[in-house]
């Protein structure tokens, strides 16, 4: 199958998408190897995690930077020394800017928690309670310069239930999550999916995926 996709994962957060990744890349089902995860904060609990499974681990925090170009180039600029093939933001908080973009166009791949182009930016999960949706679910796509507005790759759907608020939805959604991240990262590890400019499929990935939309409850 060829060497392994190398990945550098962007978190700020829990990091439970990180951890995903890491069990599929160790259960073989994700053909990846983690070169570098990168978080904008030190106190990101995705960090200890990492660390707890031997990765190498930077951080580039924003607040070390007076202006946001400052931290976007530094970015750029360890991100270009672990050289990844594939940039994967896994809860990472804050937009990239053009230097990260520029050194890895059509190379960054976001997963976020609902179905784009509805509910783009924050609290995603909360919108979409506000906007009282029947079904909502996770988005992977590419990254572009616009607030998760790039090529959509692949998504999965979950039912709201009629109890359901921010918390308890956005938790049926990371399960989703944490299936069709590391099912990307394989797609496009195995040359199923093809990024660039417009992304494009070769073979059947979409039918590939695992069955994602869980059974409505009345
Ligand atoms: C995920 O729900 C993802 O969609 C969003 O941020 C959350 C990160 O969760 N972009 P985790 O840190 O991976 O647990």
């Amino acid at each position: 199958m060829g060497e392994p996709l190398k990945l550098a994962v962007l978190v700020s957060g829990r990091g439970s998408n990180l951890a995903a990744l890491i069990h599929a890349v160790s259960a073989g089902s994700c053909h990846a190897r983690i070169v570098a995860v990168i978080a904008d904060r030190r106190s990101a609990p995705a960090l200890d995690l990492a660390r707890e499974h031997g990765l190498p681990t930077y951080v580039v925090a924003a607040k070390d930077y007076v202006e946001r170009p400052q931290w976007d180039e530094a970015l750029a600029a360890q991100l270009a020394e672990v050289s990844p093939e594939l940039v994967v933001l896994a809860g990472f908080m804050r937009l990239v800017g053009n230097a990260v973009l520029a050194r890895f166009a059509g190379r960054i791949v976001n997963v976020h928690p609902a179905l784009l182009p509805a509910f783009p930016g924050l609290d995603a999960p909360a919108q979409a309670i506000a906007a009282r949706v029947c079904l909502s679910g996770c988005t992977v796509h590419v990254v572009d310069a616009g607030v998760d507005t790039g090529p959509i790759l692949a998504q999965a759907a979950v039912p709201l239930l009629p109890t359901d608020d921010a918390a308890t939805l956005h938790a049926r959604i990371q399960k989703a999550e944490h299936a069709l991240l590391p099912a990307v990262v394989h797609a496009v590890a195995r040359g199923t999916i093809v990024l660039g400019a417009v992304p494009r499929y070769a073979g059947t990935f979409p039918s590939q995926l695992p069955s994602l939309v869980s059974p409505p409850v009345i």
